[in-house]
């Protein structure tokens, strides 16, 4: 191939989430919820999941490993292991404690999310992330978890995007608890940067040497239209909430409004050993007066795929390459822990795999330290309220049967990890345009 590949080491994965593989959670916040008419869009459940709690991770981890996979971003569900407060069950970490046994004797690293969008039913009924005590309450589950797991643990995630639960979940109806309020989103995100610094600080006493960092979500904002000043301003509006402010106050430990919170949580100032980026397209802004609750920018873009009403932004490779580069402010290790797109016939997948790749590739050339890439998904499972209809795999999942199989994409992604990325940069690239 003749191309450049990634430093030695890189870690090429797959990412999960407890609740959209697992089956069975009852206990969490979600269990109620997708069960209401209406919440979830296309009526589904995550029901049995992708059967991962009885067994199927193994096996699917062992597909992995077997198409080159060296590392796998799960999450681990709060509600299995404290189904009541200060009560652990020794059976679910037992569980835990065997995939991730598994994980290692497949030869693959195990990044480790401990809250993934949901949260226990009692801790949700205390507030959520509104709850008086819930940065004391995320600490002491954290603690618990490295107790246990972390000799099984290679990175740890205390929380997956933040802002996209204050939206999602407060700010606007889309999750639960559904609140729809501007103010109590904020509320939230101060807190889960709080939480974040609170279990950080926990974590590294129990095990000062472990790796733990969090995971934004980086997508691109644009004005819509160029030379728009209004357009320019609401874009830049949009990004410091969702993402500027967040970096501002991982470095330096200071909440800057619009987030709520104490004006410096304990312990926030670099509370990351390595910083996670979740992306998958760039968004057109437009100013729109009457859209308070989305900081009066619409997002105008044309989704490249339409999942209801649902959509992840527009294609753009470029936009990662730019997001990562400036990311590396942060002066830490990064890791794309989120890439992908939902596309069942897989005729988009391909390119956008190798463009992404590509464009990972092209950060590190301008001075990015990226060291793993994790793509979303592994297999098709529950996309919380937009239910079974975005399919992300690279492994086809039929959830009624549970019949697996293979997308082309997971044997190109294969050949990616095989030649540690110099398939993706190299000749395969220009064979693989757009339909
Ligand atoms: C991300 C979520 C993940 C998945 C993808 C498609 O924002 O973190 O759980 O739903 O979107």
């Amino acid at each position: 191939m003749g191309e450049p590949a990634f430093p030695a080491g890189f870690l090429w994965g797959t990412s999960t989430s407890a609740h959209q593989v697992e089956g069975g959670n009852e206990n969490n916040d979600w269990s109620e919820w997708e069960k209401q008419p209406g919440r979830i869009r296309d009526g589904t459940t995550s029901a049995e999941a992708c059967r991962w709690w009885n067994g199927s991770a193994e096996e699917d981890l062992a597909t992995a490993a077997s198409l080159g996979q060296n590392a796998h971003r799960l999450s681990i569900e709060w509600s299995r292991l404290e189904p009541e407060p200060g009560r652990w069950d020794d059976a679910a970490f037992a569980r835990y404690l065997r995939l991730l046994a598994e994980m290692r004797r497949l030869g693959i690293s195990a990044m480790v999310t401990l809250h993934h969008v949901t949260l226990p039913r009692w801790v949700a009924a205390r507030g959520g992330w509104l709850a008086r005590d819930i940065v004391s309450l995320f600490a002491r589950y954290a603690e618990e978890c490295i107790r246990r797991l972390g000799g099984s643990v290679d990175h740890w995630v205390t929380i997956n995007e933040p802002a996209s639960v204050a939206g999602a979940a407060y700010v606007s109806r889309y999750w639960p608890p559904a609140l729809g309020s501007v103010r109590a989103g904020l509320r939230a995100l101060g807190a889960m940067l709080e939480a974040h610094a609170a279990a950080y600080g926990a974590m590294k006493r129990v095990h000062p040497a472990a790796s733990v960092g969090i995971v934004l979500s980086t997508p691109r904002f644009e004005p819509a239209r160029t030379g728009s000043r209004m357009d320019t301003l609401i874009c830049a509006a949009q990004d410091w909430v969702f993402i500027g402010s967040l970096l501002r106050a991982l470095r330096t430990g200071t909440l800057l409004p619009p987030l709520a919170g104490p004006a410096r949580p304990p312990g926030l100032r670099r509370s990351l050993d390595f910083l996670g980026a979740n992306y998958y397209g760039q968004y057109a802004v437009r100013f729109d007066p009457l859209l308070h609750e989305r900081l009066f920018g619409r997002h105008v873009q044309e989704p490249t795929v339409r999942a209801g009403e649902c959509d992840w932004g527009q294609i753009s490779p470029e936009g990662l390459t730019r997001q990562l580069v400036r990311l590396s402010a942060m002066e830490v290790p990064l890791y794309v822990t989120e890439n992908g797109i939902h596309d069942a016939a897989d005729a988009i997948r391909p390119a956008f795999l190798t463009d992404h790749v590509a464009a990972v590739h092209e950060a590190i050339r301008r001075g990015a330290d990226v060291r793993g890439y994790f793509h979303w998904s592994l297999l098709d499972n529950f996309e919380w309220a937009e239910g079974w209809q975005p399919r992300f795999g690279l492994i086809e999942v039929d959830p009624v049967t549970q019949k697996r199989t293979l997308r082309s994409s997971a044997h190109l992604y294969a050949r990616i990890c095989g030649s540690n990325g110099a398939t993706a940069s190299g000749r395969e690239r220009g064979s693989q345009g757009s339909p």
